[in-house]
């Protein structure tokens, strides 16, 4: 349809059409045949229940190309315009073939293979019916106590910006008339990350500048790569719900960030403002997401109630509705739903797209990226097919590795690291040892007379996935305690110990980590994880993983992050004597594994940094090169890092920011220089006027492998006289 045609159907619709098609609902609202879908929120009582939204112009949560054209068909039959519904989920990461969660796709520092994963990933939602994906979850993140960290990519602005690109272009294509393309629903705007004491849905308040700092250039990444969809946070920015919060979605949103694609509610979100406490009932829910800019309100009843009568009492305009809906109806448009209504949905097309073997071979390559070698000890990793190994623990054969949203993937597809570790040696014998949370004397007999006749031990242990995602915060980021029983009773014997962990967030590791010899954090991998884990382990694959999210000493050192600011009393090498210092008197104030952190099955030397001068200016950016070389004896891939220090700024600047990186594979002894140019808008931060630019001054220059292990060197940022 041309834009016209738009405005002119628009124009056709009644005030209930229109509202209906600011409305979205689970497939059994529409037809009540449809009772399987997905649940995602509060479903029990909803109070969309008590309405007939059976006109609602969108749906979540169902999939399949048979279920989704049955009921394209029932609802075009009997709807007036011949409006069609537009299908939306959760495909987050991966749709039948499930990639790692995104928390791991991060730590592989490669954007072009996340990118490849959401092309997959839409190929087979839409073969399967669908048209948006509620993705991607670009909230910054810096408490894993909260259980969605698992979703994001991290805790750093740029990597997670990078990422959100990779993930719309992904998912989206070139063109969204392709029909094998998904529109992009970036989440959850704005801040969802930084939840109180890391609990789901809690109060988030983050300063203005901070906000602009850190948490919004990542939803901004997405919008400028051209996500068509923004879906509002559940919690409150400076003390308004984001459902709700106009300066946020007309403002910064829509004015500032330049969208002006649908602004969708997460589920009940509209209806939570009365919970919140800034709306006495549906109806002032109503009015104040409709001002704010809320284009489909999601799973609640709020305007399907109510939107009618204030636009009879002048308290909305019908115009407002009408900008709402003209957005609906470009998002279907832009889909080409109008010409073909079943668009991609396609049962024959969908038999040899789901699973196909190169989505599950880029699935496997994407998972053993994401892994991030810990520990390795006297090179006790990989291992000889030939040795002798007890694998042990309640991951051993779990099929649960797929982690949480990835709703559609199925246990059936999924292959354990027992199958994978049998797959590549005959030498390898597997026992359960414990439950996730229950030990079991038999378990762990069983554990410790099989590990008695083995040459080495693979410990599999873990979080159920069910122990982070949504509402899955923890106040502890321990392994449970029986799998702790577990180790310990296996490390007494003195055999090495390989720990593999299956998790969705960084874990307190004090109780594990002095037990094992080797630690290898495999997160959630997907459906293709056993094959990835065990081909690591074998040294069919180096591992090549680096950390995007900082492993806290304990709980209580959260957060913890590397781009925190100095303090007044910033402690150095300081010993206990240094009291006075911002410290705490039983455990560092580093990480347990720093941000950029993972090690690899050869070694890396970094040598010959120079820099091309010793000031630089905005017309004569600084030339950084390094050499890399590696010095062992496999091939293996280095994320080469390169971070800045603004050494003073108007306000208090990070000591450390990541501004750009190099993924450099080489064989053993081969050397690569690698090039960094750093200009001075790197050095651009919001003063406190919220104002956006750089100043002259001393700033430090360092490359290194990780956060804290770099070179470094200080020079000068000047501004020519025409600056
Ligand atoms: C959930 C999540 C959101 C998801 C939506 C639809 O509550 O917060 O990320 O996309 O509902 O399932």
């Amino acid at each position: 349809m041309e834009e016209v045609q738009l405005t002119e159907l628009t124009g056709k619709m009644t005030l209930d059409e229109k509202i209906e098609q600011m409305t979205q609902v689970t497939a059994a609202f529409i037809n009540k045949e449809y009772s399987e879908g997905a649940v995602t929120g509060p479903f029990a009582g909803m109070d969309i229940a008590k309405v007939d939204a059976s006109g609602a112009g969108s749906v979540l949560g169902e999939a399949g190309a048979a279920k989704l054209n049955k009921l394209q068909k029932t609802y075009m039959d009997n709807h007036r315009l011949q409006i069609p519904l537009l299908f939306m989920a959760d495909i987050i990461h991966g749709y039948k073939t499930i990639f790692p969660v995104p928390l791991a796709i991060g730590c592989s520092w490669d954007t072009e293979a996340a990118e490849s994963s959401a092309r997959i990933a839409a190929r087979e939602a839409a073969a399967s019916g669908l048209h948006v994906t509620f993705s991607p979850m670009v909230d910054l993140v810096r408490d894993p106590r909260w259980g969605r960290v698992m979703e994001s990519t991290g805790e750093d602005r740029l990597l997670n910006s990078l990422f959100a690109e990779a993930f719309v272009r992904g998912y989206q294509g070139e063109n969204l008339k392709e029909t094998d393309t998904l529109a992009a629903c970036v989440k959850h705007f704005a801040a969802y990350g930084a939840p109180e004491g890391g609990r789901d849905y809690n109060t988030v308040d983050v300063s203005e500048r901070e906000l602009y700092e850190h948490y919004l250039p990542a939803y901004q990444a997405a919008v400028d790569a051209g996500a068509n969809l923004v879906m509002t946070a559940f919690n409150t920015i400076d003390g308004i719900p984001a459902t709700s919060n106009q300066p946020l979605l007309r403002g910064k949103l829509r004015e500032e960030m330049n969208f002006n694609g649908v602004v969708i509610s997460d589920w009940g979100a509209v209806q939570e403002a009365i919970p919140h406490g800034v709306a006495e009932n549906k109806r002032e829910a109503a009015k104040k997401s409709a001002l704010a800019g809320v284009d489909i309100e999601m799973m609640t009843p709020c305007y399907l109630n109510h939107l009618k009568e204030l636009i009879s009492t002048g308290e909305l305009s019908e115009g407002l509705l009408d900008e709402a809906v003209l957005r609906i109806l470009q998002l279907k448009n832009k889909l080409g739903l109008f010409e073909d209504p079943y668009r991609g949905g396609d049962e024959e097309k969908e038999r040899i797209t789901l699973l196909h073997d190169t989505h599950k071979k880029k699935a496997r390559e994407l998972a053993a990226d994401s892994c991030v070698l810990l520990k390795n000890k006297n090179e006790v990793l990989p291992l000889k097919k030939s040795t002798r190994a007890v694998l042990i623990g309640p991951f051993a054969s779990s099929k649960d590795l797929m982690g949480a949203w990835s709703i559609y993937g199925e246990e059936k597809d999924v292959v354990s690291l027992t199958e994978g570790m049998t797959s590549l040696s005959s030498s390898v014998v597997t026992t359960e040892g414990s439950g996730i949370h229950s030990t079991n004397e038999a378990l762990l007999e069983e554990a410790r007379n099989k590990a008695e006749k083995a040459d080495v031990v693979v410990l599999a242990l873990g979080e159920h996935s069910e122990m982070s995602g949504e509402a899955g915060s923890r106040s502890q980021i321990t392994l449970p305690q029986a799998q702790i029983q577990l180790a310990e009773t296996v490390a007494s014997l003195g055999k090495p110990i390989i720990t593999v962990l299956f998790n969705g967030r960084p874990l307190d590791l004090n109780q594990i980590l002095n037990l094992s010899d080797a630690v290898l954090e495999a997160w959630f991998p997907g459906s293709e994880g056993g094959h990835a884990v065990s081909e690591l382990l074998y040294g069919e694959r180096n591992p090549a993983g680096r950390l995007t999210m900082s492993f806290p000493y304990n709980t209580g050192q959260i957060p913890v992050y590397y781009n925190h600011y100095s303090t007044g009393r910033p402690k150095k090498s300081g010993t206990l004597e240094d009291r006075f210092l911002s410290q705490y008197l039983d455990v560092p104030n580093e990480p347990m594994f720093p941000f950029g952190f993972g090690l690899s099955y050869t070694s890396f030397t970094y040598k010959n940094m120079t820099l091309s001068g010793h000031t630089f200016t905005e017309e004569e950016p600084m030339e950084v090169t390094v050499d890399i070389t590696n010095s062992g004896s496999c091939r293996g891939r280095e994320v080469v890092q390169l971070y800045t220090q603004d050494l003073t700024g108007e306000v208090v600047r990070p000591v450390n920011e990541l501004k750009d990186f190099r993924l450099v594979m080489l064989d053993p002894g081969e050397t690569e220089t690698v090039h960094f140019l750093v200009d001075a808008t790197m050095f651009a931060y919001y003063h406190s006027d919220l104002s956006w630019s750089w100043d002259p001054g001393t700033v430090r220059i360092r490359v290194g492998r990780n956060s804290e292990d770099t070179q470094e060197a200080t020079v000068t940022l000047t501004k020519t006289s025409k600056g």
